[in-house]
């Protein structure tokens, strides 16, 4: 069977088309993503009513594009489900999508499922390369695992039991990572999104040019439990940032990469702790992150490390399924199709619901 998947949560315009044999081979026909990032650059983060107005601009050709990538002539005959984010994410953001598939599912005859967008994420592990096969475990599927979930919109970790059953046992307090990323970036005057650009210097950091070096602190790390707070670390940074400017208004080079070195190693020590301590408490075997920020190099060596160390498994999405794409949605919303005993799925049912969660 042939999906087509539909992704307008946030600032990212995605389709992807899957294909799917014998119910577990997965090929990923086409991965389109219009990205929005010029157009909330300079305001720092993404703003909703922007974001509505370029989906509804982008997503008639992004689609065009999709169906030319995966050669899809007729979409009637060679295409069998629909599916689209329902939440959670920005509501006019989601509106826009929901809208374009429920036309397309109407003018076509065809089943809609809508899809949870942080169960995009889980399942973008699953994914090979766009064109390559994935050959998908059932039995594997089905054992427990903790996932780390890390974004701009969430900093959660969840432990699945089995695909569709999911407990959040700790999450952000307040802001999510990826935001903190660039809220970070945005008070020393990087780039958005923050993420790559602050990981980026980081990289570019040696040694300290300081006569104390700096230190942040890794907020949590000492509670009992698996929830994080990012709203403090970047706080601390900004009064770092505001004592080093007293000194020299201009801060140099070299200071901003160590700022941003620590930053990173501040903010991904206490998810890496977290999130062994958490497969450790359940006694869970496998570990996968997935997220914007599991694009994080220094992140992904830091849990994969120690979880190898621990004798636990590790998985991580290929690099084009980290931030948010059509493909995840595709693979969440065939799961959910698998599962189902009535395979109806009426495009008039489906409905947004931002707030949504596992
Ligand atoms: O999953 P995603 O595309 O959208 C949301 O659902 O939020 O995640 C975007 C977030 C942004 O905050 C961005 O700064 C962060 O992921 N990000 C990174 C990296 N690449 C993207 N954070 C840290 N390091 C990166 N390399
Ligand atoms: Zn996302």
């Amino acid at each position: 069977m042939r999906i087509l998947a539909i992704e307008t949560s946030c600032d990212e315009t995605a389709i992807a088309i899957l294909e799917i044999e014998n119910k577990t081979k997965i090929k990923v026909l086409a991965n389109c993503v219009s990205s929005q990032i010029k157009t909330h650059a300079p305001f720092g983060g993404v703003v909703p009513s922007l974001a509505a107005r370029e989906h509804a601009k982008n997503i008639s050709f992004v689609f065009e594009s999709a169906l030319e990538k995966a050669e899809i002539k007729n979409i009637a005959k060679e295409i069998d489900l629909i599916t689209v984010t329902s939440g959670p994410g920005l509501a006019p953001a989601l509106l826009i999508g929901i809208a374009f598939a429920k036309g397309l599912a109407f003018k076509y005859s065809k089943p809609l499922i809508a899809s949870n967008h942080m169960e995009g994420h889980i399942y973008s592990n699953y994914l090979a390369k766009a064109d390559d096969l994935s050959e998908i475990d059932i039995k594997e599927m089905n054992k427990p695992v903790i996932h780390l979930i890390v974004s701009g919109g969430h900093t959660e970790i969840v432990l699945t039991k089995k695909p569709g059953q999911y407990k959040i046992i700790g999450e952000t307090q307040d802001d999510a990572v990826g935001e903190a990323f660039d809220k970070v970036a945005r008070l020393l005057g990087l780039g958005y999104p923050g993420g790559p650009e602050v990981s980026k210097r980081a990289q570019e950091f040696k040694k300290s040019i300081l006569d104390k070096p700096i230190t942040l602190p890794r907020p949590m790390a000492k509670s009992k439990d698996f929830n994080f707070s990012y709203s403090g670390l970047k706080t601390a940074v900004l009064y770092k940032v505001k004592e080093l400017k007293e000194k020299n208004p201009n801060l140099d080079d070299k200071i901003i990469n160590e700022i941003c070195y620590e930053f990173q190693e501040a903010a991904t020590d206490v998810l890496v702790d977290k999130t062994i301590g958490a497969a450790k408490k359940y006694k869970v075997k496998k570990i996968m992150l997935s997220g914007g920020v599991s694009a994080n190099k220094r992140l992904r060596e830091k849990l994969s490390l120690k979880a190898l160390g621990e004798g636990i498994e590790y998985g991580q999405p290929e690099m084009e399924y980290t931030t948010d794409n059509a493909a995840m949605i595709g693979i969440a919303g065939f799961m959910k199709y698998q599962n189902s005993k009535n395979k109806k799925f009426d495009w008039r049912k489906v409905e947004m619901d931002a707030n949504l969660s596992l």
